[in-house]
């Protein structure tokens, strides 16, 4: 049983990571471990590919793949899945469209990374280009991104991605992709509007659950119609916020998740889902200017997706701050109000969690590894990608 890391948390973290300076980026893999348990029992058998780039760290992406439940990893650049597999990793899908011809080309060259990546298409478009552009094209692996968004009229609820939604669709992508040389392999369905989206009020789960219905049945024909044209070993669907409902499907063979690891401030409010926190930032307090507030360096870490505050960082609740509206969280330093400012001196850590999972990554080098079970000490660190000098846009 895994014990949960207790308020007040800023207090144990600061503690747990005396010895480093700040601002840095910790990791608490007890928390980590119990996320991964939870999503591998929602998605209740399905194996889950692990979408990378809501991890971005290499030891912590492999902590998870060595647990069962999870197989292969749902990456998000083509350069990124060659680093892997050259790394022996041989079950990698990219689950965005690429035109990095240089790194399509690198892939089409040699066999052995050809069986280990699978590249996502979603149109004769993409199919002319790889055609056009890449040299020794013929034997790629290629799965299409099928439009899983939900449309009730004019209204469009779901991500902007792919034009092919139905099965008349997908029988064309497929054909063109096949006179082209290209090995159709798999199909991928991502259920923003369920997925991505908190259990805000009545409306919301509604929303969600006619989407739901209407992609059962959706998901099924497109898939029973791309199989009559091409041996499929993967059909992905689903991420952190919908496996309660995906791993239903039978028309699936797996899942996707990441951002439940982390756990970060968008998956607070999902009806379906009980994460832990598991990755937090701290910013040392540098300056105060005024009665009441604080100044730390840092933290202007601003989530992707629709600006507003819900992108922001989120200081613990427990340190009575929040930040200031008119300045938000700073390039290089963040003021902070509240009771809590008087009770910190310059050095002083201020705990944040940031509201999306990978893009942490992307601040720091490393993530201080800390065990709450353990006494609540450094037990490790597990460098990102940047850290190891990689960066996938
Ligand atoms: C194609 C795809 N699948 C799955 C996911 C789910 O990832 P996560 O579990 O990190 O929300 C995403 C997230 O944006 C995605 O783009």
């Amino acid at each position: 049983m895994h014990r949960r890391l207790s308020p007040p948390v800023a207090a144990r973290l600061s503690a747990a990571t005396a010895d480093l300076p700040g601002p840095l980026a910790v990791v608490d893999l007890d928390a980590f471990d119990a996320n991964a348990a939870t999503l591998v029992q929602l998605a209740a058998g399905m194996p889950i590919r692990i979408a990378t780039k809501s991890l971005r760290s290499r030891p912590l992406i492999e902590r998870a793949l060595g647990r069962g439940g999870f197989e292969g990893l749902m990456c998000y650049a083509v350069r990124e899945a060659l680093w892997w597999a050259r790394d022996g990793h041989d079950d990698l899908l990219v689950a965005y469209p690429s035109v990095d011809v240089p790194a399509l080309t690198e892939l089409a060259a040699d066999s052995a990374l050809t069986r280990a990546v699978i590249v996502m298409i979603d149109s004769v478009e993409h199919v002319d280009f790889i055609a056009r552009e890449v040299p020794g094209h013929e034997g790629l692996r290629v799965a299409i991104d099928v439009d899983a968004s939900l449309r009730v009229g004019p209204a469009h609820m779901g991500v902007r991605r792919s034009p092919t939604r139905t099965p008349a669709d997908v029988e064309a992508v497929i054909r063109r992709a096949q006179e082209r040389g290209l090995v159709v392999a798999g199909l991928m369905f991502y259920d923003a509007q369920i997925a991505g989206l908190p259990d805000s009020g009545p409306a919301m789960r509604k929303m969600k659950k006619i989407s739901d219905g209407e992609l059962r049945t959706r998901r099924a024909e497109v898939v029973a119609a791309a199989r009559a044209l091409a041996d499929l070993e993967v059909v992905n669907g689903g991420g952190t916020g919908s496996l309660h409902v995906t791993h239903l499907d039978t028309s699936l063979t797996e899942l996707a998740a990441g951002s439940g690891l982390f756990a970060p401030t968008l998956f607070d409010r999902y009806d379906a889902l009980s994460l832990r926190p598991a990755a937090y930032f701290a910013a040392p307090v540098v300056r105060r200017p005024g009665e009441g507030m604080v100044t730390a360096y840092g933290g202007g870490y601003v989530a992707s997706g629709p600006p507003g505050w819900s992108r922001v960082p989120s200081p613990l609740a427990e340190q009575d701050l929040s930040l200031i509206r008119r300045e938000g969280a700073g390039e290089v330093q963040t003021p902070l109000e509240g009771s809590g400012a008087d009770r910190l001196s310059l050095g002083d850590r201020i705990w944040f969690r940031h509201a999306k999972a990978g893009e942490l990554a992307e601040r720091f080098t490393e993530f201080a590894l800390v065990s709450s079970d353990g006494g609540d000490r450094v037990v490790g660190r597990a460098a990102t990608y940047r850290g190891e000098g990689q960066c996938f846009g």
